[in-house]
Protein backbone atom coordinates (compact mmCIF):
# COMPACT_ATOMS: atom_id res chain seq x y z
CA UNK A 1 0.00 0.00 0.00
CA UNK A 2 3.05 2.15 0.03
CA UNK A 3 2.48 3.36 -3.33
CA UNK A 4 -0.73 5.56 -2.28
CA UNK A 5 0.12 9.10 -2.24
CA UNK A 6 -0.29 10.25 1.61
CA UNK A 7 -2.97 12.96 0.45
CA UNK A 8 -5.11 10.07 -1.29
CA UNK A 9 -5.12 8.50 1.94
CA UNK A 10 -7.00 11.50 3.71
CA UNK A 11 -9.26 11.69 0.84
CA UNK A 12 -9.89 8.50 1.24
CA UNK A 13 -10.37 9.19 5.07
CA UNK A 14 -12.75 11.60 4.63
CA UNK A 15 -14.32 10.05 1.78
CA UNK A 16 -15.54 7.12 4.60
CA UNK A 17 -16.03 9.95 7.09
CA UNK A 18 -18.35 11.32 4.99
CA UNK A 19 -20.18 8.69 4.28
CA UNK A 20 -20.50 7.82 8.37
CA UNK A 21 -24.43 9.06 8.56
CA UNK A 22 -25.62 8.01 5.59
CA UNK A 23 -23.91 4.27 6.95
CA UNK A 24 -26.07 5.26 10.36
CA UNK A 25 -29.35 5.45 8.61
CA UNK A 26 -28.97 2.35 6.38
CA UNK A 27 -27.97 0.43 9.65
CA UNK A 28 -30.81 1.70 11.69
CA UNK A 29 -33.17 1.00 8.69
CA UNK A 30 -32.52 -2.69 9.28
CA UNK A 31 -32.12 -2.89 12.97
CA UNK A 32 -35.29 -0.56 13.91
CA UNK A 33 -32.89 2.15 14.81
CA UNK A 34 -34.35 4.83 13.68
CA UNK A 35 -36.71 6.06 16.57
CA UNK A 36 -40.42 5.91 16.01
CA UNK A 37 -41.03 8.05 13.58
CA UNK A 38 -38.43 6.93 10.84
CA UNK A 39 -39.23 9.30 8.34
CA UNK A 40 -38.52 12.14 10.42
CA UNK A 41 -35.45 10.73 11.45
CA UNK A 42 -33.89 10.63 7.64
CA UNK A 43 -35.50 13.83 7.03
CA UNK A 44 -33.78 15.20 9.54
CA UNK A 45 -30.48 13.64 9.60
CA UNK A 46 -30.47 14.25 5.74
CA UNK A 47 -31.40 17.99 5.66
CA UNK A 48 -29.16 18.73 8.33
CA UNK A 49 -25.81 16.98 6.95
CA UNK A 50 -26.65 18.27 3.24
CA UNK A 51 -26.27 21.94 4.98
CA UNK A 52 -23.51 20.67 7.36
CA UNK A 53 -21.53 19.51 4.13
CA UNK A 54 -22.42 22.77 2.52
CA UNK A 55 -20.79 24.99 4.87
CA UNK A 56 -17.69 22.34 5.20
CA UNK A 57 -17.62 23.02 1.65
CA UNK A 58 -17.89 26.46 1.90
CA UNK A 59 -15.15 26.59 4.19
CA UNK A 60 -12.45 25.02 2.04
CA UNK A 61 -10.91 28.40 0.29
CA UNK A 62 -10.76 30.70 3.19
CA UNK A 63 -9.20 27.94 5.67
CA UNK A 64 -6.90 26.90 2.58
CA UNK A 65 -6.05 30.54 2.00
CA UNK A 66 -5.83 31.49 5.92
CA UNK A 67 -3.21 28.26 6.51
CA UNK A 68 -1.61 28.26 3.75
CA UNK A 69 -2.84 24.45 2.95
CA UNK A 70 -3.07 24.24 -0.79
CA UNK A 71 -3.92 20.81 -0.78
CA UNK A 72 -7.11 21.11 0.61
CA UNK A 73 -8.41 22.13 -2.45
CA UNK A 74 -8.12 18.68 -3.57
CA UNK A 75 -11.25 17.55 -1.06
CA UNK A 76 -13.66 20.73 -1.95
CA UNK A 77 -15.36 18.75 -5.32
CA UNK A 78 -15.58 15.83 -2.87
CA UNK A 79 -17.27 17.79 -0.10
CA UNK A 80 -19.48 19.42 -2.44
CA UNK A 81 -20.52 16.22 -4.36
CA UNK A 82 -21.72 14.91 -0.56
CA UNK A 83 -23.34 18.12 0.27
CA UNK A 84 -25.14 17.12 -2.89
CA UNK A 85 -25.61 13.60 -2.12
CA UNK A 86 -26.95 14.22 1.12
CA UNK A 87 -29.63 16.79 -1.00
CA UNK A 88 -30.72 14.11 -2.96
CA UNK A 89 -31.56 11.71 0.14
CA UNK A 90 -33.21 14.27 1.78
CA UNK A 91 -35.27 15.30 -1.21
CA UNK A 92 -36.02 11.56 -2.04
CA UNK A 93 -37.19 10.92 1.46
CA UNK A 94 -39.78 13.92 1.02
CA UNK A 95 -41.01 12.60 -2.57
CA UNK A 96 -40.91 8.82 -1.66
CA UNK A 97 -41.39 8.29 2.18
CA UNK A 98 -43.92 11.78 2.81
CA UNK A 99 -45.88 11.68 -0.34
CA UNK A 100 -45.06 8.04 -2.34
CA UNK A 101 -44.44 9.67 -5.54
CA UNK A 102 -48.05 12.11 -5.67
CA UNK A 103 -46.83 15.08 -7.79
CA UNK A 104 -50.41 16.98 -7.08
CA UNK A 105 -49.55 16.54 -3.00
CA UNK A 106 -45.83 17.41 -3.96
CA UNK A 107 -46.36 20.32 -6.07
CA UNK A 108 -48.73 21.92 -3.43
CA UNK A 109 -46.06 21.93 -1.20
CA UNK A 110 -43.32 23.51 -2.95
CA UNK A 111 -46.42 26.36 -4.05
CA UNK A 112 -47.93 26.28 -1.04
CA UNK A 113 -44.80 26.12 1.67
CA UNK A 114 -42.70 28.97 1.43
CA UNK A 115 -40.08 26.61 3.42
CA UNK A 116 -39.97 23.81 1.13
CA UNK A 117 -40.29 26.69 -1.91
CA UNK A 118 -37.16 27.67 -0.26
CA UNK A 119 -35.39 24.00 -0.04
CA UNK A 120 -36.53 23.52 -3.95
CA UNK A 121 -34.61 26.76 -4.98
CA UNK A 122 -31.41 25.60 -3.00
CA UNK A 123 -31.97 21.91 -4.44
CA UNK A 124 -32.16 23.56 -8.08
CA UNK A 125 -28.99 25.68 -7.55
CA UNK A 126 -27.48 22.41 -6.51
CA UNK A 127 -27.66 20.73 -9.77
CA UNK A 128 -25.96 22.69 -12.16
CA UNK A 129 -23.11 22.60 -9.73
CA UNK A 130 -23.08 18.37 -9.27
CA UNK A 131 -23.09 18.36 -13.08
CA UNK A 132 -20.55 20.73 -14.06
CA UNK A 133 -17.79 19.37 -11.16
CA UNK A 134 -16.26 17.27 -13.77
CA UNK A 135 -12.45 17.89 -15.15
CA UNK A 136 -13.98 17.69 -18.27
CA UNK A 137 -16.93 20.28 -17.70
CA UNK A 138 -14.56 22.55 -16.08
CA UNK A 139 -12.18 22.30 -19.23
CA UNK A 140 -14.93 22.82 -21.72
CA UNK A 141 -16.64 26.05 -19.69
CA UNK A 142 -13.42 27.44 -19.29
CA UNK A 143 -11.76 28.36 -15.55
CA UNK A 144 -13.46 31.98 -15.41
CA UNK A 145 -16.79 30.75 -16.67
CA UNK A 146 -16.56 27.83 -14.38
CA UNK A 147 -16.13 30.13 -11.51
CA UNK A 148 -18.34 32.25 -11.72
CA UNK A 149 -21.64 29.63 -12.21
CA UNK A 150 -20.04 28.24 -8.66
CA UNK A 151 -20.60 31.04 -7.17
CA UNK A 152 -24.37 29.58 -7.22
CA UNK A 153 -23.22 28.11 -4.37
CA UNK A 154 -24.12 30.79 -1.93
CA UNK A 155 -27.32 31.00 -3.17
CA UNK A 156 -27.73 27.76 -2.45
CA UNK A 157 -26.24 27.54 0.89
CA UNK A 158 -28.93 31.10 1.82
CA UNK A 159 -31.70 29.02 0.31
CA UNK A 160 -30.62 26.19 2.93
CA UNK A 161 -30.48 28.43 5.95
CA UNK A 162 -33.79 30.21 5.34
CA UNK A 163 -35.14 26.80 4.48
CA UNK A 164 -34.07 25.67 8.03
CA UNK A 165 -35.00 29.24 9.75
CA UNK A 166 -38.39 29.16 7.96
CA UNK A 167 -39.18 25.49 9.05
CA UNK A 168 -38.55 25.64 12.83
CA UNK A 169 -41.55 26.71 14.98
CA UNK A 170 -39.82 27.06 17.92
CA UNK A 171 -36.30 26.45 19.09
CA UNK A 172 -34.11 28.43 16.37
CA UNK A 173 -30.79 27.84 17.94
CA UNK A 174 -29.82 25.52 14.99
CA UNK A 175 -31.16 27.22 12.47
CA UNK A 176 -29.17 30.27 13.66
CA UNK A 177 -25.63 28.27 14.11
CA UNK A 178 -25.86 27.92 10.43
CA UNK A 179 -27.28 31.20 9.46
CA UNK A 180 -24.02 32.40 11.96
CA UNK A 181 -21.37 30.39 10.24
CA UNK A 182 -22.84 31.23 6.73
CA UNK A 183 -22.87 35.03 7.50
CA UNK A 184 -18.91 34.26 8.12
CA UNK A 185 -18.06 32.62 5.59
CA UNK A 186 -19.87 35.34 3.39
CA UNK A 187 -18.00 38.39 4.96
CA UNK A 188 -14.55 36.48 4.38
CA UNK A 189 -15.83 36.45 0.90
CA UNK A 190 -16.66 39.82 0.21
CA UNK A 191 -13.94 41.02 1.79
CA UNK A 192 -11.61 39.14 -0.62
CA UNK A 193 -14.08 40.64 -3.55
CA UNK A 194 -13.39 44.25 -1.79
CA UNK A 195 -9.61 43.17 -1.69
CA UNK A 196 -9.35 43.83 2.15
CA UNK A 197 -5.40 42.98 3.12
CA UNK A 198 -6.07 40.32 6.03
CA UNK A 199 -8.28 38.33 3.44
CA UNK A 200 -5.83 38.92 0.68
CA UNK A 201 -3.11 37.13 2.74
CA UNK A 202 -1.95 33.80 1.27
CA UNK A 203 -4.76 34.52 -1.83
CA UNK A 204 -4.11 31.67 -4.15
CA UNK A 205 -6.20 31.03 -7.50
CA UNK A 206 -10.23 30.58 -5.94
C1 LIG B 1 -36.79 20.21 -2.72
C2 LIG B 1 -36.02 20.47 -1.72
C3 LIG B 1 -36.36 20.22 -0.26
C4 LIG B 1 -37.48 19.73 0.34
C5 LIG B 1 -38.77 19.29 -0.31
C6 LIG B 1 -37.23 19.71 1.75
C7 LIG B 1 -38.13 19.27 2.72
C8 LIG B 1 -37.93 19.27 4.07
C9 LIG B 1 -38.87 18.84 5.07
C10 LIG B 1 -40.28 18.33 4.80
C11 LIG B 1 -38.28 18.98 6.28
C12 LIG B 1 -38.87 18.63 7.65
C13 LIG B 1 -39.75 19.74 8.13
C14 LIG B 1 -40.28 19.51 9.51
O1 LIG B 1 -39.61 18.88 10.35
O2 LIG B 1 -41.38 19.99 9.78
C15 LIG B 1 -36.95 19.51 6.05
C16 LIG B 1 -36.04 19.79 7.02
C17 LIG B 1 -34.77 20.27 6.78
N1 LIG B 1 -34.19 20.53 5.57
FE1 LIG B 1 -35.08 20.33 3.79
N2 LIG B 1 -35.97 20.19 1.98
C18 LIG B 1 -35.41 20.51 0.77
C19 LIG B 1 -34.16 21.03 0.54
C20 LIG B 1 -33.24 21.26 1.50
C21 LIG B 1 -31.91 21.77 1.26
C22 LIG B 1 -31.35 22.19 -0.10
C23 LIG B 1 -31.29 21.80 2.47
C24 LIG B 1 -29.89 22.24 2.80
C25 LIG B 1 -28.93 22.41 1.98
C26 LIG B 1 -32.22 21.36 3.47
C27 LIG B 1 -31.97 21.31 4.82
C28 LIG B 1 -32.90 20.97 5.78
C29 LIG B 1 -32.64 21.01 7.20
C30 LIG B 1 -31.33 21.43 7.87
C31 LIG B 1 -33.81 20.57 7.83
C32 LIG B 1 -34.07 20.47 9.31
C33 LIG B 1 -33.42 19.28 9.91
C34 LIG B 1 -33.74 19.21 11.39
O3 LIG B 1 -34.89 19.35 11.77
O4 LIG B 1 -32.80 19.00 12.16
N3 LIG B 1 -33.39 21.02 2.85
N4 LIG B 1 -36.76 19.68 4.70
Amino acid sequence: MAWIKPFTWIKLLVFALSLIPAGRLVVGLFTGGLGANPVEFITHTTGTFALVFLMITLAVTPLRRLTGYGSLIRLRRMLGLFAFFYTVLHLSTFVVLDHFFDPAAILQDVFKRPYITAGSVGFLLMVPLAATSTAGMIRRLGGRRWQQLHRLVYFSAIAGVVHFLWLVKADLREPLIFAGVLAVLLSYRIAVWRNAPWAKKRAGRT
